[in-house]
């Protein structure tokens, strides 16, 4: 009788199939992106940025193909953004007052374009605050002619910095083959601090293989990078660079060897910053003809924490469950990071290397992400359990964002030239989402949010909680959820704030950063997290709003 009763509950869950604690699931939308989103940025609590090359992608806009749109979180459709210059392969970024700019692109006109176009490789694309959640009337203005950077650049980044202006680094003047063999060996900003740009040892030392150089602000204002096997910290207020250590066996991580790196979430009250790099390639050779496509990608993830005992330890190495090319890691709420997207074995690029699949210069796509947990112990912090397998190939030209709704939105792929492929991979216009558990729980709610926040400032908002959760364990993080093109997510940010819920449970109490070194003023999201299920993000504006300092 007694071992009858005991067995019950699991008896019935197995007959009466009793709900299952939800699990991370991967979901196809039934709509299509309309243009292949190689770059991908979340612009408002509902809309993101997609941008690709000049081509004929299926979306049409003044009768001709698209290469830009605003994907609608909300209904999961597509409309096209008439954009002048080809923003194939370029960068971009949030403002201090809330636009969004793209930079950079590529110069060419790919044959069957409309002609006389622009060039991409100066353009300086801008995208105003757009306050329609369904984005009526918000369009990219470009001004080629007076509003432009000061060097061409194909492949550079840029980030946000303490000032609210983006660094722009890097880059190739014209399109390569391969890597960079015409390289803007320097950096520049918007708006503009100087009337040239400044030359950078670091870009010259990094050739060849240093195309998107992984880069992060820092909380004291200076600037970390990585390209190849290289990192050096960049003081832009004295214009010095410190060569720091090379990232251990011979891996090199930027493209075309692409791993992928992020800024560790920083914590009150030090901000101590780590930089995590993942992926990529262990390689004494850039010469093409000699590489392949069966080349293993690297497991090797190495991490640094840049303070002096930090970097006077060095890299510190663990390895993912798998080798990957071209991953992309992403802040999740909680301080999870997740590794997806990517390839098992080759290169970035489209055909350039000695036996390309299709003209995928990588193969043998990685199909389930895992996640890494910055506050475990080494060796135990990578994990894919309990996460889904997709059947969907993300490799070359793919994005992933973390969403203001909390779930990651996953779109893009073409390692193509501008055709559909016979074979290897195909350009991919299908969207997905990977959801975490708690898109089917109950969640915390922040009920309200002043629409601007100050540095230094204790805030109080109302918020709900289940009754399901015991509310033990609170995290309240303050995000910039990044602009995600080649396996990089340029800015992306996460910022622990002192927090506490009364006991009522019905309000949150929460401390912002102390400056715009510690977040770089302009948008950001807050999320909620009590033990470990997260609320909707909160748009805010961290900081004034104001635009970024001008040259005089
Ligand atoms: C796509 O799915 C949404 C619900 O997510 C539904 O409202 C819509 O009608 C569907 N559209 C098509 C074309 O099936
Ligand atoms: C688009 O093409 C149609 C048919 O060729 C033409 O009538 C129309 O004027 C064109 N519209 C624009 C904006 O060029
Ligand atoms: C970094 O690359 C350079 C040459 O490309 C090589 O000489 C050096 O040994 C590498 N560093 C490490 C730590 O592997
Ligand atoms: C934000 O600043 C940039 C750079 O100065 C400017 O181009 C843009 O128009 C500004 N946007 C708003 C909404 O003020």
């Amino acid at each position: 009788m007694w071992s009858f009763l005991l067995f019950l509950p699991a008896l019935l869950s197995k007959v009466a199939g009793a709900p299952q604690a939800p699990q991370w699931s991967f979901n196809l939308k039934n709509t299509t992106s309309g243009v292949i989103a190689l770059e991908a940025i979340v612009v408002s609590p509902t809309l993101v940025v997609f941008l690709d090359r000049i081509g004929d992608d299926p979306l049409q806009v003044n009768n001709h193909s698209a290469w830009g749109a605003l994907w609608d979180l909300e209904t999961s459709t597509v409309r096209p953004l008439d954009v002048l210059t080809d923003s194939f392969c370029a960068s971009g970024a949030l403002l201090s007052n809330g636009s969004m700019v793209s930079i950079g692109g590529d110069p060419s006109l790919f044959p069957g374009n409309p002609a006389g176009l622009p060039t991409g490789n100066n353009a300086i694309r801008i995208f105003e605050p757009c306050a329609s959640p369904s984005g009526d009337g918000c369009t990219l203005f470009e001004d080629p002619e007076n509003l432009h950077l000061l060097e061409n650049r194909w492949y550079p980044s840029s980030i946000r910095i303490f000032d609210g202006s983006l660094l722009i680094v890097g880059g190739t003047h014209v399109p390569t083959f391969f890597y960079n063999d015409d390289p803007a060996n320097s950096f520049e900003f918007f708006p503009p601090k100087e009337s040239t740009p400044r030359p950078s040892e670091f870009l010259k030392r990094s050739l060849p293989a240093n195309l998107f150089p992984r880069i992060f602000a820092l909380p004291d204002g200076g600037v970390f990078m990585v390209a190849n096997n290289q990192s050096i910290i960049y003081d832009i207020e004295k214009n010095t660079e410190t060569i720091l250590p090379d990232i251990p066996n011979n891996v090199r991580v930027t493209n075309p060897i692409d791993g992928s790196a992020i800024l560790l979430p920083l914590s009150p009250p030090n901000y101590v910053p780590e930089v995590l790099v993942c992926g990529g390639t262990a390689t004494d050779t850039i010469d093409p003809s000699l590489l392949s496509s069966q080349t293993p990608a690297t497991s090797q993830c190495s991490r640094i924490q840049l303070t002096e005992a930090g970097i006077k330890k060095g890299w510190e190495i663990e390895h993912m469950l798998e080798g990957r090319t071209m991953p992309e890691l992403v802040h999740l709420p909680n301080g999870q990071v997740l590794i997806t997207n990517g390839a098992g074995s080759g290169f970035a690029a489209i055909h350039s290397i000695a036996d390309p699949v299709g003209d995928s210069n990588a193969d043998h796509p990685v199909l389930t992400p895992s996640l890494y947990t910055p506050t475990l112990p080494r060796g135990k912090r990578i994990s894919n359990k309990g996460m889904p397998t997709t059947n969907i190939a993300r490799v070359y030209h793919s994005s992933v964002n973390l969403t203001p709704q909390g779930n990651f939105l996953i779109a893009g792929s073409n390692p193509n030239f501008n055709s559909t492929p016979t074979s290897g991979f195909p350009r991919e216009f299908r969207v997905q989402t990977l959801d975490p558990p708690f898109m089917s729980m109950e969640r915390p709610r922040i009920l309200s949010m002043p629409k601007k926040l100050k540095f230094g400032s204790r805030v109080t908002v109302p918020i709900s909680m289940p009754r399901s959760l015991k509310g033990s364990d609170i995290k309240v993080s303050l995000m910039d959820l990044g602009f995600s093109s080649h396996a990089f997510h340029s800015s992306a940010r996460l910022v622990f704030m002192d927090a506490t819920i009364s006991r009522s449970r019905n309000t949150l109490t929460f401390t912002t950063p102390p400056s715009g070194r510690v977040y770089p003023p302009g948008p950001a999201t807050i999320f909620l997290t009590v033990d470990d299920v997260s609320s909707e993000g909160a748009w805010v504006m961290m900081g004034s709003g104001a635009p970024p300092p001008v040259l005089e």
